[in-house]
């Protein structure tokens, strides 16, 4: 999703929203641009495609303005090009906007701003808002934007400067992210922390319907009705380090190999917090796991752990479906939003629907101080540091280790379950060991234009994160299915060119997974398996045996993953492709 970067203090503007906006790279984007006060003048610069580029055309530009914003575009109203990308600039290139998030009104006020004689330049939502703050303005930046805002609907953050009052940034929160990061005679806004984290680590995250006003010397924050807010700043306790590749390749890679950390902070942190939920799960009628991607298939895996160890009904939900669903949802569900970023629009949005109708709300979420976070009724969070490759992984394993974490709050048997639990962190270990076998593998298959996963029970849903950890690094279309509904559909497409990955550690159904992958061998279909190390039956019946050290049932989903990631990674890595950044793709989807 689109990149807000701003920035007003004494050093020149310009390095500081280039190596911001390298940092918001991996959100996602198509053209990049930036706005900078030189003197009395706005100079604008974009360029459609990667940042390099928008870097090279500034070449011989020593633009040395101590004022500017800087924008990564993913495209929604309009197609990527430099007349869309960002900033929008006003009629006399007065006022610069950059913006993320949609206006939903935003055809209404054109065709208004264009009786009044407007012309646009850009087929965007956001060039609205520039005009309507040049048309706003009287001497003051931040009433202009006050009375803009009021006319805007959707969700949306935006930031703005003006020529007359160089050195001023007012940034607006409606929805999608906006941090304010705190300097010494400096300050920055951000979409997100790791584009400000080399500068500061004192960060305000602003709440929906609030304004920050910048300038070198400090920052106010108002409600949209111009009232000053107080608001409490938090030390980020990520370093920069963190959120850099370390050695590795890609951040992709350097995030499946941290699992072993990701998974073993996350059920420190939530053993070290007390009780973590302040109710037992069994108050409820039922839990509501709503989410999105891969943080789905989280809760898909919760799911089963929820109903068989905690004893509560659960369903899972597509956060975008459930929203405008009806489904009746009152005091008596626990609903839990289940997201990486916190900042998932769908996700948000349903899990507020579900808190409007009575429901307890939970937000299960990595990045602390998040909108769902700050939203919900109760917290728990994941400790896997940032996740900056597109593609989720430590995310996830970090997901299910805490969703298995709650679902044994009141279970007789927790402290051996538990036990076993801290065991999966050297067992993954062992797994990222075999990278170089699985390598292998992706090389053989990755000209290969289909695969099928399957899987049955805890690993249905991996068959389904195995699928779609291909499909979005690779652009491979491939298919997760539960192994038993084959035979239903899927099972016509399987000939001597379908790879089919079968997850089959040695569980409740692995002699049915084995019966399954005897109807993949019948019509000659390669079988690639995913088991448990020394299980020669499997090794036999597969083209290719990719293995997992033996590990209890209701924790095999925390090895049979790595392998799935590994294999999407290096198809994708040998295929050449812009593995953190895939085509299309934004790492945090805050538009509906
Ligand atoms: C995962 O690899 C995806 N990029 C995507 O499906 C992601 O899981 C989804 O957008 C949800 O994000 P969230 O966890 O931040 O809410």
């Amino acid at each position: 999703m689109c990149g807000i970067i701003g920035y007003t203090g004494g050093d020149p503007a310009l390095p500081l929203l280039l190596g911001g906006l390298e940092r918001l790279e991996y959100r996602g984007y198509d053209s990049a641009g930036i706005a900078i006060i030189e003197g009395r003048k706005l100079v604008i610069e974009k360029k459609v495609g990667k940042i390099r580029e928008l870097v090279r055309s500034l070449w011989g530009k020593p633009f040395s303005g101590k004022t500017g914003i800087g924008h990564t575009r993913w495209a929604t109203h309009g197609a990527p090009s430099i007349k869309n990308a960002h900033p929008h600039t006003d009629s006399k290139g007065e006022f610069a906007v950059v913006h993320n998030g949609i206006i939903e009104n935003f055809l209404d006020l054109r065709e208004d701003l264009k009786r009044e004689g407007v012309k646009f330049k850009s087929e965007t939502d956001t060039e609205v808002i520039a005009h309507l703050i040049a048309r706003s303005y009287r001497g003051d930046l931040l009433s202009a934007v006050l009375e803009t805002v009021e006319k805007l609907k959707g969700a949306f953050a935006f930031a703005v400067i003006t020529v007359h009052e160089p050195g001023r940034i007012v940034g607006v929160k409606q929805g999608s992210p906006l941090v304010v990061g705190i300097g010494e005679g400096e300050n920055f806004l951000a979409s997100d922390i790791p584009a400000i984290l080399p500068y500061t680590r004192r960060v305000i995250t602003l709440s929906d319907g609030e304004i920050a006003d910048l300038t070198p010397e400090g920052v106010n924050i108002y409600d949209f009705l111009g009232n000053p807010v107080t608001k409490d700043i938090m030390i980020v306790p990520w370093d920069i380090v963190s959120a850099e590749r370390g050695g590795f390749k890609h951040f992709m890679l350097k995030e499946i190999h941290e699992q072993p950390k990701a998974v073993g902070d996350t059920v420190r942190g939530l053993l070290s917090s007390g009780e973590v939920l302040p109710f037992s799960l069994k108050e409820f009628r039922r839990v509501i796991l709503i989410a999105c991607g891969t943080s789905y298939h989280a809760g898909l895996i919760g799911k089963f752990w929820f109903e068989r160890l905690a004893g509560v009904p659960t369903e899972v939900v597509y956060a975008s479906e459930f929203r405008y669903s009806g489904s009746p949802v009152s005091e008596e569900d626990l609903v839990i939003g289940i997201s990486q970023s916190g900042e998932t629009i769908d996700t948000k949005f349903a899990v507020n629907m579900a808190k409007e109708k009575g429901a307890k709300t939970v937000a299960l979420v990595n990045v602390v101080g998040s909108s769902l976070d700050r939203e919900s009724d109760h917290s728990v969070y994941t400790h896997a540091g940032p996740e900056i490759g597109v593609a989720a992984t430590k995310t996830f394993t970090a997901q299910i280790a805490a969703l298995y974490f709650l679902a044994l709050r009141e279970n007789p048997d927790r402290e051996t379950l538990l036990s076993d639990l801290m065991r999966v962190p050297s067992l993954i270990e062992e797994v990222l060991e075999k990278a170089e076998d699985i390598e292998r593998v992706a090389e053989k298959f990755m000209k290969k234009k289909n695969f099928l996963y399957l899987g049955r029970y805890l690993s249905y849903p991996i068959a389904l994160e195995g699928a779609l950890k291909l499909k979005e690094i690779s652009y491979i279309h491939a298919e997760g299915y539960p192994a038993g509904e084959m035979k239903h559909g899927p099972i016509a497409l399987i000939d001597e060119n379908m790879p089919v990955v079968v997850v089959a550690p040695q569980d409740r159904v692995y002699e049915k997974t084995l019966s399954n992958i005897e109807e993949v061998r019948t019509r000659k279909g390669i079988v690639i398996s995913v088991g448990f190390e020394g299980d020669e039956r499997l090794k036999k019946v597969s083209s290719e045996f990719l293995e997992v050290p033996p590990i209890v049932e209701d924790l095999t989903p925390f090895l049979t993953v790595i392998p799935l990631q590994i294999l999407a990674y290096y198809i994708a890595s040998r295929l050449g492709l812009d593995v953190d950044q895939p085509r299309n793709l934004a790492k945090t989807v805050t538009v509906e």
